[in-house]
């Protein structure tokens, strides 16, 4: 993808700002963050559904697998529509979840654990449920209570049809009408999402304060920062006008195509926002972080994302995008390191979350359905698991030897597949419904994960109940039949984050090696030489000792579908 230098404004950094940025050691410039879908990942009082004490109860196995810190998706109070991106109350935790003790507990469990922890925060729209939202579907059309909302009235002679043509990501349109308190058809207002889910209008500066105060809320709660929920979304452009997007835009609405910026993403006012973030954050002790989730492209245009004076981090979804190919992963790792080291940041690297195909599974998928946004039973081109897997493993190997920030989600350090054949009337994501089971949306990559091979639910619980299925041939996935076995997927991300933190990968360079020919990513940072193979002839091996493969090797040449990392002289 090509780059536009033109987007980083160089003008708005100075100097000496970059240096001092550039040479910083703060904790997240380097570090692995592993997710945790609290939904998903154990589950302490047998109802199906994961929650925060069984999250302490399981803690220290990722302290035992070597990240850095954990990044918790929302627990607040919700009516989980959206599973829970749609919050109800931003200062409490769902009773399903648990409660603010049992997150002060699972703080200080980290705490003892040497882990960070980062909260996810979801400022583009509330949950309809929330407070706030009744408030203004309770006061009509005019009243300060609306204004927190993005409202409008219809246009056509009833005012029946929806103010503009802006379409939801999860399909169908993004205006909801609503009924007047007193039984009248009335005004719309607008959800980029789930019509559980309305937009704030960011141009309040109501709306504003009640988010400075629930950041301060966390942060002295002791959260060391936060990933932001649609942190390309918040400010529409004014006049909210018309827009068609190009047929391929990305599954959370990203791909923007160079030049055209709809007008509900990316928009230039979002910065002033985060700046106001970041200047609360720095009258915090203890390095505490904004990460963007933001799907923007091209990478030079994220980078505005974090400027020195901005957020901390962004996922970036290019890498994540980029496929088995080694062209083009060298050519977003290249890409990546030049634009984010332009304003003083870390590049990150990202290959799975829970809103995108599990990589063991969208690596392997066919040329029939390259994107994976979504699969099920009936999609086209679906994946082979050995391949998927091998990919995945050889994948994840060269991302763990990138200088820069590291992202993980739970389960792909088990080699997890996506669930592909969750029955129909079992899927949840509101993308299911809103195009009527055109796309499957994202509950395959969702399924509570495997700890033990013979307990009930895997020993995601003590009751076997969970809320989506999960496959029956999960038992080799389980954590305890991977632990100490060396060919094991866990044994692999233990050992490249061990190798990783011993060598000081993170905070390392990336220098291309020539000669491997074009379907190998080759280079070395510092003295881990890492060759990834991600075609289908052999390559020869670099001399050197051999520090971690992702295949058993026989002989002095890697095959497809590989990584190794070798120790240069
Ligand atoms: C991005 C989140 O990761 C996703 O799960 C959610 O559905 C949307 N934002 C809306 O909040
Ligand atoms: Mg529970």
């Amino acid at each position: 993808m090509p780059l536009d230098e033109s987007t980083v404004p160089a003008s708005d950094i100075s100097p000496s700002e970059l240096i001092a940025a550039d040479t910083g050691s703060e904790w997240w410039r380097t570090a692995v963050i592993y997710q945790v879908y609290p939904r998903s990942f154990a589950d302490s009082d047998g109802d199906g559904m994961g929650d925060l004490p069984g999250i302490t109860s399981r803690l220290s196995a990722l302290a035992d697998l070597g990240v850095d810190a954990v990044w918790l998706s929302p627990f607040y109070t919700s009516p989980q529509r959206d599973a829970g991106y749609d919050v109800a109350d931003y200062c409490d935790v769902d009773p399903r979840f648990g409660t603010l003790a049992d997150f002060d507990a699972l703080r200080a469990k980290a705490t003892e654990l040497g882990l960070r922890l980062v909260v996810d925060l979801v400022p583009n729209h509330s949950s309809s449920d929330h407070r706030w939202f009744q408030e203004a579907l309770a006061a009509g059309p005019g009243s300060t209570e609306r204004a927190r909302y993005l409202f409008r009235d219809g246009t056509g002679a009833d005012g029946e049809l929806p103010p503009n043509n802006w379409q939801s990501v999860f399909g169908g349109e993004a205006w909801t009408r609503i009924t007047e308190a007193d039984g009248t058809p009335g005004q719309w207002y607008l959800h980029l999402f789930d019509s559980s889910q309305p937009d704030f209008d960011w141009q309040n500066p109501w709306v504003r304060e009640q988010f400075l105060d629930i950041l301060r809320f966390w942060l002295d709660r002791g959260v060391d920062g936060f990933r932001v929920d649609v942190a390309h979304g918040m400010i529409k452009k004014p006049g909210l006008p018309d827009y068609t997007p190009p047929a391929d835009s990305g599954s959370m609405g990203g791909g923007l195509e160079e030049g055209a910026t709809p007008p509900y993403w990316a928009q230039d006012g979002v910065h002033e926002i985060y700046r106001s973030w970041r200047a609360l954050l720095d009258t915090y002790a203890g390095d505490r972080i904004l990460v963007a989730e933001a799907w923007v492209e091209p990478l030079s245009k994220l980078a505005n994302w974090v400027r020195p004076d901005e957020m901390h981090q962004a996922f970036n979804f290019t890498y994540l995008e980029s496929g088995w190919s080694a062209p083009s992963i060298k050519r977003v790792i290249d890409a990546s390191l030049e634009v984010f080291s332009s304003v003083g940041a870390p590049s990150t690297w990202v290959l799975s979350n829970h809103d995108v195909v599990r990589h063991a599974s969208r690596l392997g998928l066919t040329a029939d359905n390259p994107q994976g946004a979504g699969i099920g039973p009936r999609s086209p081109g679906l994946p082979d698991r050995a391949v998927g897997l091998a990919r995945a493993r050889a994948a994840s190997a060269v991302m763990l030897a990138l200088p820069g920030s590291a992202y993980l989600y739970q389960g792909e350090e088990l080699g997890l597949p996506e669930a592909i054949d969750l029955p129909d009337e079992a899927r949840q994501d509101p993308t299911w419904f809103r195009t009527n089971g055109e796309r499957y949306g994202r509950d395959g990559c969702r399924v509570p994960i495997p700890w033990e091979a013979a307990s009930p639910a895997y020993g995601f619980n003590t009751s076997g109940e969970s809320w989506l299925p999960q496959p029956d041939d999960w038992a080799p996935y389980a954590r305890d039949s991977q632990t100490g076995k060396p060919a094991s997927t866990l044994e692999l991300y233990r050992l490249a984050l061990a190798l990783r933190a011993e060598f000081d990968l993170g905070s390392g360079s990336v220098e291309w090696l020539d000669g491997y020919g074009a379907d190998v990513v080759a280079f070395r940072n510092g003295v881990v030489t890492v060759i990834a193979n991600t075609g289908t002839v052999p390559v020869e091996l670099p001399i050197g000792d051999e520090l971690l493969a992702t295949v058993e090797l026989d002989g002095p040449a890697l095959p497809g579908d590989a990584t190794v990392w070798v120790r240069s002289a």
